[in-house]
């Protein structure tokens, strides 16, 4: 029996080089491994967006096609969406009973966005709630593992506490969901800063070619490499970080650095080379994607058939739930 992963993602849009060499690549990978089950979590994402919200249905496609064409395959994985699932917002409001309020206002998550997001009142309940609504779904599915970056990490340790806490008043439903630390390699965006749709620095998986080149043609480099015959410092450099995501060739890699310590080669000749690998790495995900964006008959299917196999899991775990609970009659 393969051990069950859950993971689940926002509906931001269109995922970045920093969604593919973070999350997205290795989920792909843990597809061999666990029976696993992949949610765009579209509450989630009205809870930062609801006072604009017309994009969410938009962003969740593009999430989508995004998964499937980097090798998501919702033949072995289930692919869904979280409202298409009743039982989330269900588990949610009976985790909420014995959720502490003081584990949701110590979340150090919950008061970093309060405060870095001054363009959007996230004084809401539902937003304090956030690692509640986390927390149903995972348990919902008894996930074992879930996979996720750093930044989660808080989120799940209060998703094991709820599990233990539930399973105190109520008897042994849920086991305590472990950690997979996703291994993200450091993926700058264009200005050398993180990687990110909010600072508008981002490389999309989807961008075209021609786009791409733009955006690496003007990235920022080593700044003290002001002139082509100034030598340079890859470990001070950006877009060195990309290489060392997408240029597998070691001896390559090798020659560039050479290349820019000596200033025998200018950035523009070294980010031809990123440029050219990224296109490989791309091309096969783009041909997939066009084929879907072409099919969406299709990918609809996948999933309304995604809903009903995370649904025959989530009722029956429901029913344990509220029998445990006492509240069939
Ligand atoms: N909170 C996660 C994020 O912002 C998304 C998420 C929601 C999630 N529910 C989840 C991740 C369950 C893992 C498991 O990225």
């Amino acid at each position: 029996m393969m051990k069950r992963i859950f993971s689940g993602m926002r509906p931001t849009g269109k995922l970045h080089l920093g969604h593919l060499a973070g999350a997205l690549t290795n989920w792909v990978r843990l597809q061999n491994e666990y029976e696993c089950f992949f949610c765009i979590v579209d509450w989630h994402g009205l809870m930062s967006e609801y006072a604009d919200s017309k994009m969410i249905k938009e962003n969740c496609i593009e999430v989508l096609l995004d998964w499937l064409s980097v090798g998501i395959d919702p033949r072995r994985s289930v692919v869904f969406m979280q409202s298409h699932v009743p039982e989330h917002a269900e588990l949610h409001l009976a985790l909420s009973m014995i959720t502490p309020l003081g584990w949701l206002e110590r979340n150090p998550t919950y008061k970093e966005q309060i405060l870095n997001m001054q363009n959007k009142d996230l004084g809401t309940y539902a937003f304090l709630g956030y690692p509640v609504l986390m927390a149903a779904d995972i348990l919902l599915y008894k996930a074992e593992v879930v996979p996720v970056g750093e930044d989660q990490s808080a989120h799940l340790e209060i998703t094991r506490e709820i599990a233990r806490r539930f399973n105190g008043f109520f008897g042994e439903v849920f086991p305590e969901p472990q950690m997979l630390l996703t291994p993200t390699p450091r993926v700058p965006g264009t200005d050398g800063r993180k990687m990110s749709k909010s600072y508008g620095n981002a490389i999309n998986i989807s961008d075209p070619f021609d786009l791409i080149w733009e955006k690496l043609r003007t990235m920022v480099t080593d700044p003290a490499r002001y002139r082509r015959t100034d030598p340079g410092d890859p470990d001070k450099c950006p877009v060195w970080d990309l290489h060392k995501v997408f240029t597998q060739d070691l001896d390559k890699r090798k020659e560039l650095d050479r290349g820019c310590r000596t200033a025998g080669i200018g950035c523009i000749d070294c980010k031809k080379v990123l440029f050219e690998n990224i296109k490989s790495a791309l091309y096969p995900i783009q041909d997939k994607r066009r084929y879907y964006e072409a099919h969406r008959e299709e990918f609809l299917d996948i999933l309304y058939d995604g809903a009903k196999r995370a649904k025959s899991v989530a009722e029956n775990v429901m029913e344990e739930v509220k029998a445990s609970v006492g509240l069939v009659l």
